[in-house]
């Protein structure tokens, strides 16, 4: 029976460009997702778009001697442009700066507002008097009433991932200036949380499939008690407040930002011709998922769902796969430092599929992960094209060459070859439930491993001593190696989906692996194989220190 999967991806915030960081927390592993599922023949919807209000977007602006919108509208074209690049396969990737996000964001906000989950009362806001503005959220820093971290910000600390309200920060420091805030009151609109608390406390404690991370955190802070949150702010650019009197008044980004994905659904489906398909990925009988790094769990394990279950009638969220961070080089990613490896810059001389693959055998999953060149370019020479490239490789060259290019018969299989063809349809079964259920690392492990025994199977039977004194034995092996790399070829698609195109077409096919679904599509007898092509391409060591050099460099410049 054919499910239906809604795939909710976080949204950057468009004040730069992507980096390894953005793609590592949230990217690769929806997209993983999403392609498993459509193989499975399950209908996905999948969406994003770039987060274009809140005050890192003006902070950048005010750094540029730009709008905001001019800034946002730059990064987002960045953003379509690499994640195109990467094959991240959204089925729309739009941004919050759309007619229809402020249409759907202030509907909801209405019928919050209706129903008395939103309220209207006097809110001491901090108030910077050298720089004459209320400071919203990361304009003011100070220490973290809960672990003690110096440099928390006035929405969350990143430290222990405590959302916060400003007030209760100790040692209160203007962002911009340095000076310390008072407080002043301004009247604001709040989000009537606590009114959730015991119905989201029940709804988690059930989700016996959330990452520990995810299910143990929002735990703890539902079990501290929630607080109501002002959802609006004293600033110009965002969405305006829709009610009268609080014209100059905009809602907070993050109340208007997870509100982004039922817009963007609804965008999709207008696109489609059919504007209420919105409703099959929302209502009724669909999973979501939302992806999601750890610093945005709360936001989508309380908030969102307290404003779904409010709104009424709509789907909550099934699960919410959140990945920890990666490091680069050791390090923190860090935009202000120029800390980072940015994607439009290593799309233009590297090919995607390796940087896919390296995220993915070394995801963030439950422990945060590093990247480095160093492993880059190891796992590229000694996993991507040695283990499985080669492997690849050698079978279809020896075929290509010694059976006039095309897949030879085979008969029966001996023991050895029914042992690798039996591990290989367990691998399929193995890897089909380790992506149901998320578990991307450990199921390209279990890939991996086939590859690799498929090799050993190789290096055994030595088709090429063999073709001298037996074709038909020889013509045998090389059938299983091929029905081996198909199995590979399905498994790996929704990892490294270029190379199993490649593959696919190598091995003859003139059509989309994807239409093929998840099954070991082996070549009927006969087929006519294309010249065989490496799948990847060894990289010279030289690369570490080049790139690491690079690295260096302009972060030393950016100081
Ligand atoms: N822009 C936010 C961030 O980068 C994430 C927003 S996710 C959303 O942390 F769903 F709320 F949009
Ligand atoms: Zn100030």
């Amino acid at each position: 029976m054919t499910k239906r999967i809604f795939i909710g991806v976080a949204w950057p915030y468009a004040n730069g460009p992507l980096h390894l960081g953005h793609i590592a927390g949230a990217g690769i592993a929806p997209d993983i997702f999403a392609r498993y599922h459509r193989l499975k023949g399950n209908e996905v919807l999948m969406v994003s778009g770039s987060d274009q209000h809140g005050t890192p977007i003006t902070i950048r602006a005010e750094q540029e001697g730009k709008t905001p919108k001019e800034v946002a509208e730059h990064y987002h074209k960045s953003f379509v442009d690499s994640l195109a690049k990467m094959g991240i396969s959204y089925d729309l990737f739009t941004s919050t700066q759309t007619d229809n996000h402020q249409e759907v964001a202030q509907d909801i906000f209405l019928k919050l507002l209706d129903k008395g989950y939103i309220y209207k009362d006097n809110q001491s806001l901090p108030y910077c008097e050298s720089c004459k503005r209320f400071l919203p959220d990361r304009y003011v820093e100070g220490t973290c009433p809960n672990c003690g971290f110096e440099n928390s910000r006035g929405d969350q600390c990143d430290e222990c991932g405590k959302p916060l309200n400003a007030s209760e920060l100790k040692n209160l420091r203007c962002n911009i200036c340095g000076n310390t805030p008072h407080f002043v009151e301004s009247e604001h609109y709040l989000l009537r949380l606590s009114a959730f608390n015991d119905k989201l406390l029940s709804w988690v404690e059930q989700k016996t499939h959330f990452r520990k991370n995810a299910q143990n955190f929002t735990l703890r802070l539902l079990k501290e008690g929630l607080h109501d949150r002002a959802i609006t702010r004293d600033i110009e650019w965002g969405i305006p407040v829709p009610v009268p009197e609080f014209g100059n008044k905009r809602l907070y980004v993050w109340f208007e930002a997870v509100i982004g994905y039922l817009s963007a659904s609804k965008e999709w489906a207008a696109s489609t011709g059919n504007a209420d398909k919105w409703r099959d990925f929302w209502t009724g009988d669909c999973k979501s998922y939302y992806f999601v790094g750890k610093d945005n769990i709360p936001f989508h394990t309380i908030i969102w769902p307290a404003m779904l279950m409010g709104y009424g009638d709509l789907n909550l969220p099934y699960d919410v796969p959140a990945n920890e961070y990666l490091t680069l080089e050791g390090k923190q990613f860090s935009t202000s430092r120029n800390w980072a490896v940015w994607l439009p810059y290593y799309l233009e001389k590297y090919p995607p599929d390796p940087l896919r693959y390296l995220l993915s055998i070394n995801m963030p999953e439950t422990n945060d992960a590093d990247f480095s060149w160093r492993e880059y370019v190891r796992r590229n020479n000694d996993e991507l094209v040695a283990t499985y490239g080669n492997l690849v490789h050698r079978v279809l060259t020896f075929t290509y060459r010694n059976y006039d290019g095309c897949v030879p018969e085979h008969g029966e299989y001996d023991k050895l070859s029914k042992t690798l063809l039996a591990e290989s349809s367990k691998t399929l079964v193995t890897v089909d439930d380790l992506l149901g259920r998320c578990q991307f690392r450990a199921a390209i492990r279990e890939i991996m491993a086939l590859a690799q025994k498929a090799n050993q199977y190789l290096d055994e039977c030595a088709p090429w001593k063999k073709i001298k004194e037996d074709r038909a034995a020889t013509a045998n092996i090389l059938n299983v190696v091929i029905e081996v790399i198909c199995c590979l070829k399905t498994m790996l698609y929704p990892f490294i989906p270029f190379s199993s195109q490649k593959l696919h077409s190598l091995l003859g096919f003139d059509d989309k692996l994807q239409d093929h679904g998840w099954t070991i599509n082996r070549p009927p007898t006969g087929q006519k194989l294309l010249k065989p092509e490496p799948l990847f391409a060894k990289l010279d060591e030289d690369v570490v220190k080049e790139e690491t050099e690079i690295l260096l460099t302009s972060q030393r410049e950016a100081l």
